[in-house]
């Protein structure tokens, strides 16, 4: 172990300005082979030049997350992460599974100021517990989405915000949360008031009570299954007799929304990456 601690330790001290910001994903990635190979129990001088490089590399990446959180406030998010952005977009399928978590949900981690105030409680039967979509799924779907300031993206069983947080970021769209959990809502809310997000907002409760007509785009990451699943997909298609939309879902309820008549996908259903679907304009609301 302290020799192949020893063997990175020089190959990243070698590496010139590391520090740099256009280095943060050398950064964060040689930061968690540091976090696999520092040994508890190491040679001493050996462990403190390794504390010392994590030390070095963590202030930097902080002050970077600092920067993209002023540029976020002054409405310059989207600019700020465009180039991780088309990094995470160009990623999507060649992850080698979609839902693995990779650098990119260290620097959203680490620029959204995400906590959770309070306990999280139970839930019930068919609610899927919290897990965020990961970062370059995120990216890759504005990517494709192609959102304008007429849309808004609503993320129905929401957590703690990536999705609709990000959608404000980074698009001139407006980002509707809708969660069961209270404490999420909290969080979700108390991070887009700190980065003056105003086209980002989050509703407390059932998805199945939302509010469908506002949403030109609605988002599943999976949330709920059975008679939920189906009574949300039964209030959609309801809405659809009246507009057009789009759908969105990534994990396992993909396969229940392809099965759906009134939906039609936008590209094959890749197991990679997020499906978008659309619902044809009803004819009485075609010109
Ligand atoms: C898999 S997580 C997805 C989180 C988020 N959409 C994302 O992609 O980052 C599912 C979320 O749905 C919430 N949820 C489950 N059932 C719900 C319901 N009936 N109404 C609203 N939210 C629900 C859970 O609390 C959880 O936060």
């Amino acid at each position: 172990m302290s020799d192949a601690l020893q063997a990175l330790l020089e190959r990243l001290e070698r590496i010139r300005a590391l520090e740099a910001p256009d280095r943060l994903r050398e950064r964060i990635e040689a930061l968690d082979r540091l976090d696999a190979l520092m040994p508890m129990d190491g040679e001493p001088a050996l462990v403190r030049r390794g504390q010392a490089l994590q030390a070095r590399l963590e202030a930097a990446n902080a002050a970077q997350y600092q920067a993209i959180r002023h540029a976020i406030r002054r409405g310059q998010g989207r600019a700020a992460l465009q180039g991780w952005w088309r990094a995470g977009a160009a990623g999507e399928a060649a992850c080698r599974s979609a839902d693995a978590y990779d650098w990119l949900d260290e620097l959203v981690g680490g620029v959204l100021p995400f906590e959770v105030p309070g306990e999280v409680g139970a839930l019930a039967p068919e609610m899927v517990l919290y897990q965020p979509t990961p970062a370059r799924q995120v990216f890759g779907l504005l990517d494709r989405l192609a959102l304008d300031e007429a849309d808004v993206l609503v993320d129905l069983g929401s957590g703690l915000g990536h999705v609709p947080l990000l959608t404000a970021i980074c698009t001139r769209a407006r980002g509707v949360g809708v969660e069961i959990e209270p404490a999420y809502v909290a969080g979700a809310r108390r991070c887009a008031q700190d980065l003056q997000l105003a086209n980002a907002c989050f509703v407390q409760g059932d998805a199945r009570d939302a509010d469908f007509s506002t949403g030109s785009v609605f988002y599943l990451y999976t949330p709920f299954t059975g008679a939920i699943l189906r009574s949300v997909l039964d209030a959609l298609r309801r809405e659809a007799s009246r507009r057009a939309f789009r759908v969105c879902s990534f994990g396992p309820c993909t396969a229940a929304l392809a099965a759906e008549p009134w939906l039609a996908c936008d590209d094959a259903p890749a197991g990679g990456r997020v499906a978008v679907f659309h619902v044809p304009a009803p004819p009485s609301a075609q010109p």
